[in-house]
Formats: C-alpha cells, sequence, structure tokens
C-alpha cells in the first residue's frame, strides 16, 4: 500500500494528511526490479506507477482494505507503506454541509480497520512489514508496532527526515534487533529494504 487515504465528509471535504507516496512507489519499483510480481494499492498521489507494477486506485481506509484483501491470495510478502486515516467520520453527509454562522460544527470520528495488523493476523499470512512514521521515540514506538501487530519487520522513520520529501533515513527494526540504512534518496532506501526483506524470506525458507 501507499500514499495518503481520503475520508470524505461531504461530496466535496474530506481528511486526508501529507503522505506523498514517493516512499511506496519507490518500494514497489524496486521489488518489481528484484523480480516480483506487484500489486500497488494506492490511495491518491500524483505520481505515475512504476513501469512492471499494477496499480488498484483507492481512496478510502475500508477501499484500500477491500482492494488488498483481493491481491492477497498467493502473496509472499505483504509491505504496507501507506499513510492510513486511523479514523473516518462516522457518517459522509450526502449534500455539502452549509456552514451554520458561528456556531461549532462537531465531527464524530469512528477507528478505521487495521489493514497491516489483519493481514498479519491470517492464518495464511505472509512475510509482513510495516512502516513507522513518528516525531520522537522512533525505537520504542517501531519496537511497539512490530510486536503489537505481529509484523516481521518495521522500516522506522522520522517525519521530519522523510514526509513529503525525496531522501530519507530508516531503521529497519525486526526480531533480530535494528539495522539503520544510510541516509539516501527514496529509491536507494527502497532497495536497502526490498535486500532485507529478500534476507527474512531465505531464513524463513531455510527454517
Ligand atoms: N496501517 C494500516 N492500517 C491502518 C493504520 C496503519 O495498514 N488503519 C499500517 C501503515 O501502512 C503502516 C503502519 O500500519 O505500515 C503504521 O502503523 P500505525 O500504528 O497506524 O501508525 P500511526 O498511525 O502513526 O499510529 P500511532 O498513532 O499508534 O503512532
Amino acid at each position: 500500500t501507499a500514499g495518503p487515504t481520503y475520508e470524505a465528509i461531504d461530496p466535496v471535504r474530506g481528511i486526508t494528511n501529507i503522505s506523498s507516496g514517493k516512499m511506496g512507489y519507490a518500494l514497489a519499483a524496486a521489488c518489481a526490479a528484484a523480480g516480483a510480481e506487484v500489486v500497488l494499492v494506492s490511495g491518491p498521489t500524483r505520481l505515475t506507477c512504476p513501469a512492471g507494477v499494477t496499480r488498484v486506485d483507492v481512496a478510502s481506509a475500508r477501499q484500500m482494505q477491500t482492494a488488498v484483501e483481493e491481491a492477497l491470495p498467493g502473496a509472499d510478502v505483504f509491505i504496507g507503506v501507506a499513510a492510513v486515516a486511523d479514523y473516518r467520520p462516522a457518517e459522509v453527509a450526502a449534500d455539502k454541509i452549509k456552514k451554520t454562522g458561528n456556531d461549532e460544527l462537531v465531527l464524530r470520528l469512528v477507528p478505521n480497520p487495521d489493514i497491516l495488523a489483519g493481514v498479519a493476523a491470517r492464518a495464511d499470512r505472509p512475510l509482513c512489514v510495516g512502516f513507522a512514521a513518528e516525531s520522537r521515540n522512533l525505537a520504542e514506538y517501531a519496537t511497539k508496532k512490530l510486536h503489537g501487530k505481529k509484523l516481521d519487520m518495521v522500516v522506522g522513520n522520522l517525519v521530519q527526515d522523510g514526509m513529503g520529501g525525496d531522501h530519507n533515513t530508516v531503521v529497519i527494526f525486526d526480531h533480530a534487533g535494528q539495522h539503520p540504512l544510510p541516509r539516501a534518496a527514496k529509491e536507494r532506501v527502497a532497495q536497502g529494504i526490498v535486500n532485507h526483506v529478500v534476507r527474512l524470506l531465505n531464513q524463513s525458507s531455510n527454517a
């Protein structure tokens, strides 16, 4: 998965975030270059689909979950890079919401499904890779995601180092420990992540 999600409030407004999709698209391209058959489930971005990758366009987290479930059978690896909205409006207004003078407008939000945790909880789960974009305490929060969502690997970065830009500084967290990658263009970082995924796949097939 890649990019942001978009949760409609009414026909012309919605909740989204500043994810550009660049890291997820770079990873899809790196996986394809490594010989994988790749389905890229993408939220709204301005990016073009990498060569050799099948893109499925979605907007909301629930659409993203459905598209992931359709693409999953037979997959060896699931990599969740999308910045999925944790909450969506409880109701989507059928008509454009009109302002009501100076009164407060209260939006009620309900939790979205966790797509990655859902994939990792399946009996026939593929190798599961998550991303953790944090503004502080990276190691603590990334390790919490690794164990909490029962993942094989988490790619952690500080939002101020990567979100929206062309470069990223990441640390890979897996059950053997922490593996920092050098700061580089997202394409280069993606290759490093794919190399680590391949090492874990080889370990699990040798086990
Ligand atoms: N993810 C997902 N579905 C969600 C939320 C997140 O698949 N509904 C995936 C993301 O693609 C990413 C990882 O989970 O791989 C991020 O974890 P998450 O706990 O959502 O991060 P934050 O939203 O930053 O959560 P927190 O508020 O706990 O830091």
